[in-house]
């Protein structure tokens, strides 16, 4: 808890509180902190009726369903809306071709280079979306089947989801910026049948090859029978004969129609699988449902973000995160709105990319990370103040504490004093935004995620189980399911108890420490397993330890989250050579491109110490609470340390660390 430590006290201090804006209060969804009160304990008393209704004003349902939740936290098994049928791409693009949204812009793609802008409006997605699904049918792919994606953030990335939804084929996105050991490890996992993937990513000028990823992928992923191309980068690309072949000849072929019934699914038939990080080495496969993940991100991006016909709403996450599924894609476009996507980076050409990109398309509402802001204000405030942000009315934040500094920059310098910011909490496995302010509503406190969402439980837990009183830190908790939650973690129900529902009776267990103030405002203090969030990404320790031991010349290491001042977090190593290696700068520097290959770059240790021995008690656990002070260069109060099988190491630690500063 070590490093969290330093996060709580100077949340602690904070005490500043800004009101809702007054503008805009009468036309929103929930426009008063008495009108989100009552719907909230209105929620919470009756959570079936009000699922129900929400469920029923959100989504078109092919067949309304049977029973409205059956739970049981034992076993765990979650069913929503259980025999009712209907199709996300069918939510998400025909019905707004009949409720006049046919030529309205659904996606604005912004590509890297200025003047590459494609937009499509629900018309043009919905026949490049029937085109591709009757792609993969040709392909063989049925319903039930998963196909991995591997694309950057291109038009045919939202596309490829859609379609498989479409079709009833569960997708399985892999971030462009993962290695291709982890692209095969994901594919192997699910058993795809397909990947799709691009010729290149385009990334702050550069064209970085990722064919060569997926040839390396799928060298031995046996399952995978087509791998279907994108151009992006026009990169010369090696193609497998029978195997490989052009998104462009496929979607133009002349037996491809323009039209492709959509399957009618039934609320618990699998959507998507999204690998996430946790505290064992393999990442867990998240699943996610059809039914009660729709009205979830639809519920959630309706009231969080105030989302109304006129908006131009832009998340800046990539569709390769969770972020990018519930809130570029299903979420918007499941309530037709307008949803900008962009290809780059923040800081390329300049620091002001994403003003200039506001000012471009007259963005309303503006979703990003806390590090994209951190890295955004080494550079002041004059790039914001170079373009015309007055269309903006609502910022979000998501994917880790955004602490009170960078919250007040974002007020000051994007919100000019007046914006509501939503710092939202949830995570891959909750589908939807759990703790948010409401813009119009929720008087928010800088650091605070604030309230709970209409329907969500939440509360603090000791150690013991018990609640916590006002103040106390302890374990986040939420006491009653809710419609976007994960129906498991693919091919592993074990793990899937083990890991949520297995600490406090009832309760699915987030594994975030929080603490709740006297208002019932909830701080979320960062992660309590042995995963560190580096720049809103989640990574497990124990991947990137079993990379570096993958190394023939490593014997162990350990790794730990340290504070960085932009990332939030990074990666510290130790790690301990076979005997007889030479403990050479040469070797530091091969280990980080050895856990870039493994993993990718995301998970580059940005600092590597040689270690003699880890500070390991008698039965060989891994004092981690030592090595995360080392690493923050906090060598005093290490705790009880009389465990540790030889306290010496400590010492030779710190002087290890002191040699390296
Ligand atoms: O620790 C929490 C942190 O990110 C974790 C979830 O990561 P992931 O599944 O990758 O999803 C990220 C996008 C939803 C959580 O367990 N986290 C996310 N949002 C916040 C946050 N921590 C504090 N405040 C937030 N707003």
């Amino acid at each position: 808890m070590s490093s969290t430590d330093d996060k709580i006290t100077s949340l602690l201090s904070e005490g500043r509180v800004f009101e809702p804006p007054v503008e805009g209060r009468e036309a929103a969804a929930i426009g008063s902190l008495e009108e989100y009160k009552a719907i909230y304990k209105r929620s919470i008393e009756d959570p079936e009726g009000y699922w129900a209704e929400r469920a029923e004003e959100l989504v078109t349902w092919d067949k309304k369903w049977d029973t409205v939740l059956e739970a049981d936290f034992d076993k765990p098994e979650f069913s929503w809306f259980k025999g009712g049928k209907m199709n996300v791409s069918y939510n998400c693009l025909d019905r707004h071709l009949e409720n006049g949204r046919r030529n309205k812009a659904a996606i604005i793609w912004q590509g890297e280079p200025e003047e590459d802008v494609k937009v499509y409006t629900y018309q043009m997605l919905h026949t490049e979306v029937c085109r591709f699904a009757n792609v993969l049918k040709k392909k063989g792919v049925k319903k039930g089947d998963r196909v991995s994606i591997y694309l950057p953030m291109i038009p045919e990335l939202s596309i490829a989801l859609l379609a498989c939804a479409r079709i009833g084929a569960m997708h399985s996105v892999v971030f462009a910026g993962f290695s291709s050991v982890a692209l095969q490890s994901r594919i192997q996992d699910c058993e795809a049948k397909v990947l799709v993937t691009a010729d290149a990513v385009i990334r702050a000028g550069k064209t970085i090859p990722l064919k060569p990823n997926a040839d390396e992928a799928l060298s031995e992923c046996d399952t995978v029978k087509n791998c279907i191309v994108v151009k992006r980068g026009g990169n010369e690309v090696s193609m497998t004969e029978g195997r490989d072949t052009w998104w462009h000849d496929e979607v133009t072929a002349d037996d491809i129609a323009s039209t492709c019934e959509p399957e009618s699914m039934d609320a618990e038939d699998i959507l998507f699988i999204l690998y996430t990080s946790g505290s064992t080495g393999k990442p867990k496969g998240v699943v996610h449902t059809t039914g009660g993940y729709l009205t979830y991100a639809m519920h959630t991006c309706q009231y969080v973000f105030d989302l109304k016909d006129n908006d131009v709403y832009w998340c800046t996450a990539d569709i390769g995160w969770v972020t990018g599924h519930s809130y570029i894609l299903y979420g918007p476009l499941g309530l037709g709105a307008t949803s900008v996507m962009f290809e780059g980076v923040p800081t390329y050409p300049g620091p002001d990319r994403f003003w200039k990109i506001v000012e471009k398309f007259q963005v309303n509402i503006f979703y990003t990370a806390p590090t994209v802001i951190r890295a955004l204000m080494r550079d002041g405030d004059g790039p914001t103040q170079r373009y015309d942000l007055s269309s903006l009315r609502i910022l979000g934040s998501v994917g880790e504490p955004i602490n009170p500094e960078a919250w007040m920059w974002y007020h000051v310098n994007i919100g000019k004093e007046k914006l509501p910011i939503v710092d939202t909490w949830w995570q891959t496995e909750t589908g939807g935004i759990m703790i948010s302010p409401l813009p119009y509503a929720t008087p928010t406190k800088p650091g605070s995620a604030s309230l709970p969402l209409p329907g969500i439980d939440v509360a603090i837990y000791t150690e013991e189980g018990g609640e916590a009183s006002p103040n106390e830190g302890g374990h986040l908790v939420v006491r009653k399911p809710w419609p976007g939650m994960l129906r498991g973690v693919f091919g592993d129900p074990a793990r899937y108890k083990k890991a949520y529902f297995s600490r406090y009776k009832d309760t699915y267990d987030p594994e975030d420490g929080a603490r709740k103030d006297d208002d019932g405002y909830f701080w979320i203090m960062g992660r309590l397993d042995d995963v560190v969030n580096v720049s809103g990404h989640r990574l497990g320790t124990a991947e990137i330890e079993s990379a570096l031991v993958s190394h023939p010349q490593i014997a162990e290491a350990a790794v730990v989250g340290m504070p960085h001042p932009i990332k939030g977090q990074a990666v510290y190593a130790f790690v301990t050579p076979n005997t007889g290696v030479e403990q050479s700068p040469e070797l530091l520097a091969e280990l980080r491109t050895h856990v870039r290959k493994e993993i990718g770059p995301i998970a580059t240790p940005d600092a590597i110490q040689y270690a003699p021995g880890l500070p390991k008690t008698r039965s060989g656990k891994i004092m981690r609470r030592v090595l995360r002070k080392i690493a923050a260069n906090d060598f005093k109060d290490f705790g009880d340390t009389s465990t540790l099988a030889d306290p010496s190491v400590v010492d030779d630690l710190i002087n290890g660390k002191k040699a390296l500063d």
